[in-house]
């Protein structure tokens, strides 16, 4: 393989677009062609990219593709990555895995037959401040963890595919919540201490929403989990939060305490009378006192996210718990059994690592 690996984008909006803007800052990878059904004029204007397609099978077919980015709405995430592997192509593929895990488990094993890499855009796995955070972890800062608690919440999403059930697998906690399911299997579980018990809470969807009555899924979901060592973690999304996206961490130990905040951390403060363009994701006003992010992207962890994936390419490396199908393949089944406890009303019982 050539040191500058090619590269294709399925998807032409957000998430493609923080996607390109990595692949932008990486020497090792260029980003040759993109499929998707709107913006491309747009997208590849922005970055530079030579080649666009309607159809992504017909740019797996002509590109001689080393990766593709899959940024396409969480229904297709299935189906792209499958033709991709077929196409001895290595996918990394955002999240939640799929829409199902019986999809995802699909998506596992036929990249695991083919021997493609199956790469799970899990950005918080490389977000600076919670890789960080990890490395506090391990070198005893809080001593045994006893308690996590994982949240992500902003004021809906802008996609219509993820405010439909149908093409998004759920609401808003397996759209969101899967960040928090995966971050505290990574940190908690690994392979060796499963999820053993989870009990869900979920807005009904539709009218039975606090505020997204045109969400089919719910625009409200929380779950505890317990792992078989006996340590909770409490995960959290909504829809319902206004003033930006609210992303936060927090860790619980025998010998201290970590409190993580990724989005309302900037260091730069900014007073403004008038509006400023931009702050932070989903912040619905940008006057006044703004806590305006450096560089959004990175502090999410899309960039080095990105590089790791390509360095696990070039290397011929199999990516690390969390951001491999496995761990994105379980995050799917524990929201699933989530919604299985809400709809019961009671605690669900399993095993899932
Ligand atoms: N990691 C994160 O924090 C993060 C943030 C946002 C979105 N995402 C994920 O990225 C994915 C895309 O979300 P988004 O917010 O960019 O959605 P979006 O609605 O902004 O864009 C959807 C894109 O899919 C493309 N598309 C639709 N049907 C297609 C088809 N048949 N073939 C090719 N392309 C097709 C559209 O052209 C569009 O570019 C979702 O799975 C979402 O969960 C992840």
């Amino acid at each position: 393989m050539t040191e500058r690996i090619r590269v294709g984008v399925v998807g032409s909006k957000f998430a493609a677009d923080f996607h390109c803007d990595a692949y932008s800052r990486i020497d090792a990878a260029e980003v040759v062609a993109v499929a998707a059904i709107d913006n491309l004029e747009g997208i590849s204007s922005k970055y530079g990219i030579p080649k666009t397609y309607e159809d992504y099978n017909e740019m797996f077919e002509e590109e001689n593709l080393d990766l593709v980015s899959v940024c396409a709405p969480n229904f297709l995430h299935h189906p792209v990555v499958l033709a991709a592997s077929e196409a001895g192509i290595h996918a990394v593929c955002e999240k939640p895995l799929a829409i199902s895990a019986d999809q995802g488990r699909e998506m596992v094993e036929v990249c695991g037959k083919n021997g493609t890499k199956l790469f799970y855009a899990e950005d918080w796995m490389h977000a600076p401040a919670l890789v960080r955070t990890e490395a506090l972890i391990n070198e005893g800062a809080v001593g045994d963890i006893l308690y996590i608690k994982a949240k992500e919440v902003h004021n809906g999403t802008h996609s219509p595919f993820a405010q439909n059930k149908e093409t998004c697998g759920g609401g808003v906690f397996l759209h969101m919540g899967c960040h928090a399911v995966t971050w505290v299997l990574r940190i908690l579980g690994k392979r060796e201490n499963p999820v053993v018990e989870v009990t869900g809470k979920m807005t009904g969807g539709g009218d039975e929403n606090f505020v997204h009555t045109k969400n089919t899924g719910e625009d409200f979901g929380m779950a505890m989990l317990r792992f078989r060592d006996g340590q909770f973690a409490f995960a959290e999304s909504n829809y319902i939060t206004l003033g930006g996206m609210d992303d936060k961490v927090e860790i619980y130990g025998t010998k201290g305490v970590i409190k993580v905040d990724l989005t309302f951390s900037s260091a730069v403060n900014c007073y403004s009378t008038d509006e400023i363009s931009y702050s932070i994701e989903k912040a619905d006003i940008n006057r006044g006192w703004t806590k305006p992010a450096v560089d959004e992207f990175y502090s999410l962890g899309y960039v080095t996210e990105i590089e790791y994936f390509v360095n696990c390419v070039i290397r011929d490396e199999v990516p690390k718990y969390g951001v491999d199908g496995r761990a994105g393949l379980t995050t799917v089944e524990i929201i699933e059994a989530c919604y299985e406890s809400s709809e019961l009303g009671k605690t669900v019982y399993g095993s899932w690592s």
